[in-house]
């Protein structure tokens, strides 16, 4: 089989595996424990967040090690809006947000937040006039994802954080779960955002690994209460080996970047060409989006349907996302960009990653015209 679904999750590095058994096996102790094992492993956690943050470039003390990046995203959205209600109640997000970022956003309706959601054009991009229109003098947060994990879109990062700054108080936080080690992110400085979501399951490392990142100390409340372990942020006996192998697939995905995002995007462009040969196949990426991401719908099929044929030839693709795949509904990303409905539930996916080859991508070509053969044009 071949694994073309790297934005749903991704193989655990051999490396990051090695790491977390070797952290597991010599540091077990707590690290928040006094005596000298509790006090080596809290030096290896520290070490784990110092590494992060020289990639970030950020303080150490600003990365708070999470189970990933719905609860990143949650923590950044409450946590900043709760402890900032007195600059504004008002939250703006993009119209193509992650579940988990636009259900924080609701469930903070219920504290008299008002939530507010910027529109995007057919490629998924912002609309820059949207947002300067939609956030006023009362915004809290602006919460605006770098790529988006269904069609690949990517944000103006830089413009709407100087607008954001230039304009409000509010905070900036993006979801870089889909971008962190496929581009790069920018942290430091005015020009990006005051918080980032990174997921460790997307760059080759453990599921239930992530972290909230802080641009500099602000006002935030923790959304998980106990003992004050994080600074006070996330309660819970840290689980170092994880953060460890975090750290490690943190290093290897920034240490590769810069060569996936070249290649990803030859393969991406190599596809959205091919896909363009069919009349009823619509791109729903484009060669401005993500390298990893080529999405396209095609007319009057199910994408369920695709999917397994494609799973019959050796491909393991998706649906728009792993998210949605399970109930049938058409994603609120699918409907944001306004499709023609006849192609609305024909949307499939193909996320590359590492270990990808030419030959595969060539392959994937030939089985899907295949397919195509069977399915449109018998
Ligand atoms: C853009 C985006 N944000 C957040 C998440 C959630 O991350 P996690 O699976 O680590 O909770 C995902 C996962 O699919 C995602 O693609």
């Amino acid at each position: 089989m071949i694994y073309l679904d790297h934005s749903a999750t991704t193989k655990p590095n051999k490396s990051v595996l090695e790491t977390f058994v070797q952290a597991n096996e010599r540091y077990y102790a707590n690290p928040a424990s006094l005596h000298q094992m509790g006090v080596e492993t809290n030096t290896l956690l520290s070490r784990a967040r110092e590494q992060i943050a020289a990639i970030i470039k950020t303080e150490p003390e600003q990365i708070i090690f999470t189970s990933g990046g719905t609860e990143s995203n949650n923590f950044a959205i409450k946590g900043l809006a709760r402890a900032n209600k007195h600059r504004g109640t008002k939250i703006l997000i993009s119209a193509i947000e992650h579940a988990s970022v636009e259900e924080s956003a609701k469930a903070l309706e219920k504290e008299g937040y008002t939530v507010e959601k910027v529109q995007v054009n057919e490629y998924g991009v912002i609309s820059i006039e949207d947002l300067k229109k939609k956030l006023t003098k009362d915004t809290v947060i602006v919460s605006i994802m770098h790529v988006n994990n269904e069609i690949g879109a990517l944000q103006p990062i830089s413009e709407i954080a100087r607008i954001v700054h230039e304009n409000s108080r509010a905070f900036f936080h993006m979801d870089a779960v889909q971008s962190f080690g496929k581009i790069p992110v920018h942290f430091a400085g005015e020009e990006g955002p005051d918080a980032l979501t990174v997921s460790g399951h997307k760059i080759n490392g453990l599921k239930g690994t992530g972290f909230l990142a802080l641009r500099k100390q602000v006002n935030i409340e923790t959304i998980i209460h106990g003992g004050g372990q994080e600074m006070g942020l996330r309660s819970g006996t840290v689980a170092v080996p994880q953060a460890v192998a975090l750290a490690k697939a943190v290093r290897m995905a920034h240490e590769t970047q810069p060569a996936h995002e070249e290649q990803f995007s030859q393969w991406r462009d190599d596809l959205h060409a091919f896909l363009q040969q069919f009349p009823y196949v619509r791109t729903l990426s484009s060669n401005n989006g993500a390298p990893h991401i080529v999405s396209c719908a095609v007319q009057g099929l199910r994408g369920e349907i695709l999917v397994n044929a494609m799973q019959h030839e050796g491909f393991i693709i998706s649906t728009s996302s792993a998210c949605s795949s399970k109930d049938h509904s058409i994603s609120h990303v699918v409907k944001a960009i306004e499709i023609d409905p006849s192609y609305e539930k024909g949307v499939i996916r193909i996320s590359i990653g590492e270990g990808i080859t030419e030959k595969d991508i060539q392959a994937f070509k030939i089985a899907f015209k295949k397919v195509m053969m069977q399915v449109k044009e018998f």
